[in-house]
């Protein structure tokens, strides 16, 4: 299955997950880039309130692929405002298939998953799976192991 990984990260921690997915499944690679950055106050409103964000250019065009994952931190619970712009900026993606990757400093429960699963079934794209990357197992690093297995189940 020819895969895309899209990945926003402000930090380093998800693009470390989604890298090591990367080699795992042999995917191609694109970075989610917000145009400017905000103070942290306004990310966590801006997440909250499911604003979009102007990104950079990066692959939006999947009519390459058979799978797209999508990877994220959480903020305020939910998705950040680079995904929500780069879902809406999506193009040939009927019938694809698509999973997702967050990674969280806390290990509460959280809408991100459902927002990026609701907007890329709204685009006709079929949902495979999800893997949340809590902070303790950041911490632990179980997350490797956890991407392992996350990667077999889209080869
Ligand atoms: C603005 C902002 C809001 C955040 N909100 C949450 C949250 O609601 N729950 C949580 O567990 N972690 C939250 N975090 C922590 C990040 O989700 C976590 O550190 C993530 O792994 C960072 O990924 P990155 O390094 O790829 O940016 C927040 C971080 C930021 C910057």
């Amino acid at each position: 299955m020819k895969t895309l990984i899209a990945c926003h990260s402000h930090t380093g921690k998800t693009l470390t997950v989604a890298q090591k997915l990367q080699k795992e499944i042999n995917a191609d690679f694109t970075r989610i880039e917000p145009v400017k950055d905000r103070w942290y106050v306004i990310k966590a409103i801006h997440a909250y309130l499911e604003k979009n964000w102007p990104i950079k250019p990066c692959t939006t065009d999947i009519s390459d692929y058979d799978c797209l994952i999508v990877c994220c931190p959480i903020w305020a619970g939910r998705t950040t405002p680079g995904v929500i712009q780069y879902l809406d900026e999506l193009i040939n993606t009927s019938g694809k298939k698509f999973a997702i990757v967050v990674t969280m400093g806390g290990d509460g429960n959280q809408l991100a998953t459902i927002q990026i699963q609701n907007g890329l079934e709204a685009k006709g794209m079929e949902f495979i799976d999800k893997l949340v990357i809590k902070g303790s197992a950041q911490k632990s690093g179980e997350w490797e192991t956890l991407t392992q297995e996350f990667a077999q189940k889209i080869i």
